[in-house]
């Protein structure tokens, strides 16, 4: 059975505290969403804003296959901003919950269910696609519900959505709720979950197997307070789990998870299922030897089907068996003597209480085979300009040696560590796309004169390398970091 896709990502995903996308940012999530195969992209709200409106129309000019909506209140003028940016259809939305009319609107049910139906009527005159949603569908009135719908469809609505707006469903009660209502109603009923209580995946499922059709999501889960149903999850669940299909491409979901955190800028936790780094990553002796030998043995589904990678991680736990896997993943061929030496020094480097980076372990493997990585690029100059009331702004020239070309690039940034790594990401730019994932920085000691250590994670397509560099100078650390970790995702 198929179950169709509704991403609001760029709507309720957008209300995330703190975020706020540009029209170009939006287009280009907007072309991700499509080539991932969603079958509507709720662009926005159209009246919120010029900006807003700038967003939605270059998206609705972009032909994308997928059907574009705006989200829209029950008022023509909401409808009139939609149809200026010639969407496809509306998210028409009227609270239903007892709490909602009478604090938020001030209205009875009947007059909720009159300016419903009109506001349905004016939008098909004009040609729109009507999904009509009962925002607090959860704690309304069932019956309520069933009738909004059904006259809903009288006036010409093409489905009915139902709102979980405060996350309060769980799996039984989604089950039953959408089985009520897919029973009384005639049109393809959508599940809106909201994760307040962690449930949102399971809810959606939930209210699929009671009979929606369709499932709101977002990709990540982002959203209002603790977010939507993320669209990875309910996607991945309904097919391994549930033996659902969707139009999803499976093996985009990492790229477009990517996308959406770096435009967003709300970094994927690394134990988020199905697109975290630590999703498909692997520590533990035991683990690590059960998946050499069958790799369903801790792993439910091949990160490749999702866009991820396997990963394995070094540390105290990590038993011979994990080395020798990991090394093989590298492509670095060693002995037994060789592997045992490793070996030791990784459990050594473990006992520390430290993790072991891409970086550490590669120096581990320099000094034990006695070779050194190839530096592919170097840095030869970097100046960094800093102070009160200017723009820190920072200058590298760095040496890309097997073209023997000099790379120099300026850069701007918050701060005088951000303009020297833009001054380097840019200058490495038309040699690889290389992204800066993650920065952390500790200081180690407590004077002005503390050991800086910073640590870096950058990646190049699915591979990431992380690194660690310490120095007085905060500035030294940081480049060296992302140009030891650049060299290491070089070819
Ligand atoms: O969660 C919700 O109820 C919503 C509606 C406003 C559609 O996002
Ligand atoms: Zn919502």
């Amino acid at each position: 059975m198929m179950v169709r896709i509704f991403d609001t990502t760029l709507r309720d995903g957008e209300q995330t505290p703190g975020v706020s996308l540009t029209p170009n940012d939006k287009l280009e999530i907007a072309r991700k969403l499509d080539e991932l195969g969603v079958d509507v992209i709720e662009a926005g709200s159209a009246i919120t804003s010029k900006g807003e409106r700038e967003g939605i129309k270059l998206i609705t000019k972009e032909g994308l296959n997928a059907e574009i909506c705006s989200f829209v209140r029950a008022l023509p003028v909401d409808i009139d901003a939609a149809l200026e940016c010639d969407v496809d259809s509306v998210h028409l939305v009227v609270p239903t919950s007892p709490i909602h009319m009478k604090y938020k609107l001030r209205k009875t049910e009947k007059e909720v269910l009159e300016t419903a139906l009109k506001a349905v009527e004016y939008a098909k005159e004009h040609g729109l696609i009507v999904e009509l949603s009962a925002e607090d569908a959860t704690r309304s009135d069932v019956n309520f519900l069933i009738k909004l719908f059904n006259e809903g469809e009288k006036v010409g609505a093409d489905r009915a959505c139902v709102c979980d707006t405060v996350g309060i469903l769980t799996p039984q009660k989604s089950q039953e709720l959408f089985k009520k209502i897919t029973e009384n109603v005639n049109l393809p009923v959508s599940a809106h979950c909201h994760n307040d209580f962690g449930m949102a995946t399971a809810n959606t499922c939930s209210a699929v197997l009671g009979g929606a059709v369709q499932c709101h999501v977002t990709v990540n889960g982002v959203g209002e307070r603790a977010g939507n149903a993320s669209l990875e999850e309910v996607v991945t669940a309904l097919k391994i789990l549930y033996g659902y299909d969707t139009n999803i491409k499976m093996e985009k979901l990492y790229e477009v998870s990517r996308i959406v955190s770096r435009l967003m800028k709300i970094p994927v936790p690394p134990n988020k299922a199905i697109v975290g780094d630590n999703a498909f990553a692997h520590e533990a002796g035991i683990h690590v030897d059960g998946l050499i030998k069958n790799t369903e043995t801790y792993e439910p589904i091949k990160p490749e089907m999702v866009g991820n990678r396997r990963r394995i991680i070094l540390g105290k736990h990590s038993g011979r068996k994990a080395l020798k896997y990991k090394l093989d993943l590298m492509g670095i061929k060693v002995n037994d003597d060789q592997l045992n030496k490793i070996y030791e020094k990784v459990k050594e480097f473990g006992d520390l209480g430290k993790y072991i980076s891409d970086a550490d372990l590669f120096a581990i493997i320099r000094e034990v085979l006695g070779k050194e990585i190839e530096e592919k690029i170097k840095l030869d100059e970097l100046t960094v300009v800093s102070g009160n009331k200017i723009t820190p702004i920072a200058s590298v020239k760095l040496h890309y040696i097997g073209e023997d070309i000099t790379l120099i690039e300026t850069a701007y940034g918050v701060g005088p560590v951000d303009a020297a790594i833009n001054a380097v990401r840019k200058a490495i730019s038309g040699v690889a796309d290389i992204k800066l994932e993650e920065y952390r920085v500790e200081a180690i000691g407590g004077g002005t004169d503390a050991l800086i250590e910073v640590t870096v994670k950058l990646r190049k397509g699915t591979e990431i390398v992380e690194v660690r560099k310490s120095d007085a100078d905060i500035i030294r650390a940081s480049v060296n970091a992302v140009m030891e970790g650049i060299n290491m995702l070089l070819d």
